[in-house]
């Protein structure tokens, strides 16, 4: 089995799981945490090098007030106990997205929790955290225009150096609840993923749903364009 080097999900259906139940959506947003907790074990077990994670979008703030606040609680709470967890697991932490507009409190917590983690070795854990692939583009023009580089210097290389990800293009991207959009997720870096939908929803998504969607990569042709 080929597995992908860089696996990027987005983990919708967290309310749609909920609603079935008759339960507060914050409570899918738990049971996603659960989801997330087996997918990143099982990346590091079958040798993933890098799974991105879309937590939060910049549009998620525009969702109730209540709503998001809860979401910014269970990230802090998660951050918190999972951290030593994923140390020995060996697990590096990324956060990527804008984080200005977060509690000063997830602010500090994210950055010792990427800090702690940042010399292990094992499995990469990017999450995306009110990111939008839109705000990254533009984020890395502007870090361009910082870096005083000429416009003859510039190329593709170069300028996905400058974003979030720096050059990690991704091979696998999976979407769960059957909705078939990006989402303003990663852009630049989804140029040649594989992309794989299902209908299950986030919360139940465990690694039986992860290896079928591997197992699916691994009947794809990616071709690059070119030809043998
Ligand atoms: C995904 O689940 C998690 C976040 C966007 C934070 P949703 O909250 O979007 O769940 P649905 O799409 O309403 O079911
Ligand atoms: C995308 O899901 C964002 C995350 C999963 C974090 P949304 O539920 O926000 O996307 P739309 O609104 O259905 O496009
Ligand atoms: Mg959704």
């Amino acid at each position: 089995m080929n597995i992908p080097k860089h696996i990027a999900i987005i983990m919708d259906g967290n309310g749609r799981w909920a609603k079935k139940r008759k339960l507060p959506r914050i409570a899918g947003h738990k049971k996603g945490v659960g989801a997330v907790r087996n997918i990143v074990k099982h990346c590091g077990k079958i040798g993933v090098e890098t799974l991105t994670l879309f937590a939060f979008s910049s549009e998620n703030k525009n969702r109730s007030t209540d709503e998001v606040s809860l979401l910014f609680k269970l990230f802090l709470s998660t951050l918190k106990n999972e951290v030593v967890k994923l140390d020995k697991h060996n697990v590096r932490l990324e956060i990527i997205g804008d984080l200005s507009l977060f509690p000063p409190d997830v602010q500090k917590i994210a950055a010792e929790a990427q800090a702690r983690l940042s010399n292990n070795s094992g499995l990469t854990l990017v999450i995306a955290a009110n990111y939008g692939g839109q705000w990254d583009i533009v984020n890395a023009c502007k870090s361009v225009i910082a870096s005083g580089i000429s416009a003859e210097e510039l190329n593709q290389q170069v300028f996905a150096q400058h974003l979030a990800l720096q050059n990690n293009m991704v091979d696998l991207l999976i979407r769960s609840s059957g909705e078939q959009r990006i989402s303003n997720f990663l852009l630049w870096d989804i140029a040649y993923s594989e992309l794989y939908f299902t209908d299950t929803l986030w919360p139940d998504f465990d690694k039986l749903q992860l290896d079928k969607a591997i197992e699916s990569f691994n009947y794809r042709d990616r071709r690059y364009g070119g030809r043998q």
